[in-house]
């Protein structure tokens, strides 16, 4: 049975660090993970978390709106990808913050992972970026 819930931070790490970064146990942490506007969702499946995502109070550089956080750590684990999960938990995220002061969004989208977010909705604003070690990476948004 697929079930959404919040997560507390280190609940996050495992996906983080397999997923994210390729099981290399470093830069798994944000600074933000503890503060007390920062919502962590996990999606389980049989009391398993195989998804995790960070929602960080935060405004985007390019949208000036204060009302705004940012997507972080969006990861499914590999056998569990393409099967409609993340959208699940974005859609899931979606409903959350907005009922509360949540207007817009937005994420540094990995280039592999554009795709999905367009499919959820999501535009790219400004010009693709580098992250040494990652790759380039594209700021994307959407209004909730
Ligand atoms: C990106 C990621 C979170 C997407 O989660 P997911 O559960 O695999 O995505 P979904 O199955 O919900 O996909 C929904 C739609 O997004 C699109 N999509 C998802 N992954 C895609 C891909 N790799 N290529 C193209 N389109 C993709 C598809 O339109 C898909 O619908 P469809 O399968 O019916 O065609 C997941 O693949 C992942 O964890 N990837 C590795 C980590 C990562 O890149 N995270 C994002 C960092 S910015």
């Amino acid at each position: 049975m697929i079930l959404i819930k919040p997560l507390h931070a280190s609940d996050t790490y495992p996906i983080r660090i397999e997923i994210l970064r390729n099981g290399i146990v470093q830069n798994y942490r944000f600074a933000e993970d503890t503060d007390s506007d920062t919502f962590h969702f996990g999606i389980f499946d049989n009391n398993q978390c195989v998804g995790i995502s960070t929602y960080i109070k935060k405004e985007c550089p390019l949208m000036k709106n204060a009302s705004s956080y940012q997507l972080r750590g969006m990861a499914i684990l590999t056998s569990y990808q393409r099967q409609g999960l993340g959208e699940q938990l974005l859609q899931y995220a979606y409903k959350q913050l907005s009922k509360g002061n949540c207007e817009l969004i937005w994420c540094n989208a990995r280039e592999t992972a554009v795709s999905f977010y367009k499919k959820l909705g999501f535009t790219v604003i400004g010009n693709p970026f580098e992250i040494t070690g990652i790759g380039t990476h594209y700021v994307m948004y959407i209004r909730i």
